[in-house]
């Protein structure tokens, strides 16, 4: 396999597993199974429309996403690369952010984690609506920075998993390190975006 394709594999893999587990746990409306702290559970329980609307919607977007980077399929079949980037960017990312801004006032670990995916949410449906500004103004070089910063945010939902097993790890309380995985779940994803579309080979 190319390098290309390597990473677009890892990439899938990594987030239909999550996507797999969000839909497994919220999609029947029911959190009550979910493996998280109980007071999340609590918190789901009182907004089970919200957090299952969410966890749907941004699973949508996690599945879709790898796929609009496939240089091949976008050139051979350009209808289908607009039909899924709408159901990614509208019932994916703006139903998915719209629901994740309402939850993070409601998130654990107090005002550092409301305003950790509180700004992340506001971010995903800013560079969404820049990436569909750029398509409809066709400065496709624009959109498809706008789509990789974008994705880079949808990411989050994985790079969340890799953290939550490393605090454990630190022997820190879930609640003081929950905070911080608030932050660090999208910061370094924007940063590495950055770093990839500005590194030499890229220009
Ligand atoms: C990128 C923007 C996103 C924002 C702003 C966001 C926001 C949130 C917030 C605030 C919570 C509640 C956390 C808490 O109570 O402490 C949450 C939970 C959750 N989110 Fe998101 N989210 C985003 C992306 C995603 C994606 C792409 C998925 C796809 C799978 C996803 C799936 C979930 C799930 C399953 C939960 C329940 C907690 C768990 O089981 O781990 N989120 N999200």
């Amino acid at each position: 396999m190319r390098p290309k394709s390597w990473s677009f594999a890892a990439t899938l893999l990594l987030s239909a597993g999550v996507a797999g587990y969000a839909v497994w746990i919220y999609g029947s409306g029911d959190p009550q199974r979910a493996p998280v702290h109980p007071a999340m559970v609590a918190v789901f329980n009182a907004h089970r429309a919200l957090i299952t609307t969410h966890a749907v919607a941004a699973s949508l977007a996690l599945l879709l996403g790898p796929f609009q980077f496939l240089d091949r399929l976008r050139a051979a079949r350009p209808r289908l690369h607009r039909t899924l980037g709408y159901l990614y960017l509208v019932p994916g990312v703006a139903v998915g952010g719209i629901t994740g801004l309402l939850l993070s006032r409601y998130s654990f670990g107090g005002l550092v984690s409301h305003l950790g995916f509180g700004l992340l949410a506001v971010l995903w449906l800013f560079t969404g609506v820049m990436a569909v500004v750029a398509a409809k103004a066709r400065r496709f070089a624009d959109h498809r920075v706008w789509m990789i910063r974008n994705f880079a945010l949808t990411f989050a939902a994985v790079t969340l998993r890799v953290y939550l097993p490393l605090g454990f790890a630190s022997g820190l309380r879930f609640e003081d390190f929950y905070p911080a995985v608030a932050w660090l779940c999208w910061v370094p994803n924007l940063v590495f975006a950055e770093w990839w579309m500005l590194r030499p080979r890229a220009a």
